[in-house]
């Protein structure tokens, strides 16, 4: 197991009083300089809410009993974290292979869990078939075909889709340049996908999603605003998702005000992909933080979208999501991620055990 990092008392944290209802800011920002505690063994993560609390999950883990145990344990849905994109079902002359798909959708089924879909259209991947040479014809026919062949092959199965994901230019200055964009229309190819994925699953919740929504208030203003034009050309969009991939040292109030703006569509929000890394990524200046100013930071943040996530109507309250389980589940630690053994980046570290973003979710939800 990694050892705590040095000056981490988590036994203080989880004795710490709960915050059971901050309305403020500043109510995070207090429990922020809270020390952690190893503590007792918190709560399941699903007891802390009446909406759906998921992760991620792969066919690598289904059979490693104690990460099935703790997913049990700990939540009520799970969003397989590549086997339903187009890198691992497209193949070669635009046939599909479902294997593993298939094998996380009954997997989830089998264990009572909401299952999540992630993502039809996404504008890194399929690009060995799906190529600019395609004739544009031929280009739509494949397109429409493998939207509604995968959201159909899961009809009725799926409590919602990411139908396009990172559409948003990354700088958040207009669309993202991709070939869809350019073969079938910067916004026609969005529409083309919503409507072949609700023709194929009618009942399934049909989200757009994307990430640095919080972190970039530009891109989120931006991501609104596409969401407000996709409805207006009558895409069934019938949800949004923010990654949240949180930034831990953007200022305090951006993750508020997004979700504030995001609340005015009056559609289900789905915080889709949370997590909070301590470790910058590369090209900023040299960190100097310490851990414990690194955690302070992390609840801080966390706890704002915890509260922020909490002022919405229920019924906007579609679904709240690490992107993994535990910190030993995480993409970050992963070679394909970022490759940072010792990051930590979810609620709970590698055993399993609260993590100090935990109390302070523990506290916004109301627990
Ligand atoms: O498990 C296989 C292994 O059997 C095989 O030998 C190896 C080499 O092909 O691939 C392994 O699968 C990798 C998989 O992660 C599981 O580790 C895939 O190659 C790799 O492409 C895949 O990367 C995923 C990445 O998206 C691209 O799909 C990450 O796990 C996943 O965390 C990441 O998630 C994205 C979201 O979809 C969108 N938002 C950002 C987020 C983080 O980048």
């Amino acid at each position: 197991m990694r050892a705590d990092p040095p000056g981490l008392n988590r036994r203080a944290l989880l004795a710490a009083p709960l915050i059971l209802a901050p309305s403020s800011l500043a109510a995070c920002e207090r429990f922020a300089s809270a020390e952690v505690a190893p503590g007792p063994d918190a709560p399941p993560l699903k007891s802390l809410a009446d909406f759906p609390i998921g992760a991620t999950g792969m066919t690598g883990q289904l059979d490693d009993p104690v990460w099935v145990a703790a997913m049990r344990r700990d939540v009520d849905q799970i969003t397989p974290e590549w086997e339903l994109k187009p890198e691992r079902i497209l193949q070669p002359g635009f046939a599909y292979d479902f294997s593993a798909s298939d094998r996380m959708v009954d997997w989830g089924h089998e264990q009572g869990l909401r299952v999540f879909g992630h993502t039809l259209v996404w504008y890194s991947q399929g690009l060995d078939q799906f190529t600019d040479a395609l004739p544009t014809a031929r280009f739509a026919a494949e397109f429409d075909r493998y939207v509604s062949t995968v959201a159909g092959r899961y009809r009725g199965r799926m409590v919602g889709w990411d139908v396009v994901n990172e559409a948003v230019a990354e700088d958040g200055d207009g669309l993202r340049d991709c070939v869809y964009a350019r073969k079938l229309g910067p916004e026609a190819y969005i529409v083309r996908a919503f409507e072949q994925a609700r023709a194929a699953d009618p009942d399934a919740v049909l989200f757009l999603n994307d990430y640095n929504l919080e972190n970039n208030p530009r891109k989120g203003a931006t991501f609104l605003r596409l969401v407000e034009r996709l409805l207006a050309q009558g895409a069934p969009i019938g949800g949004i998702g923010t990654q949240s991939h949180l930034d831990i040292e953007i200022p305090a109030g951006q993750i508020r005000d997004f979700f504030r703006d995001a609340a005015s569509l009056g559609l289900p929000i789905h915080v889709s992909e949370l997590d909070f890394p301590m470790q910058r990524d590369g090209g900023r200046a040299p960190d100097l933080r310490s851990t414990a100013d690194r955690r302070a930071q992390q609840v801080a943040r966390v706890g704002e979208l915890a509260e922020a996530f909490m002022a919405l109507p229920a019924r906007q309250r579609f679904a709240f999501t690490t992107w993994g389980l535990r910190d030993s589940d995480s993409w970050l630690v992963r070679e394909e991620g970022k490759n940072r053994p010792n990051e930590s980046a979810l609620l709970l570290d590698g055993e399993g055990r609260p993590n100090p973003a935990f109390q302070a979710v523990a506290g916004a939800f109301g627990r």
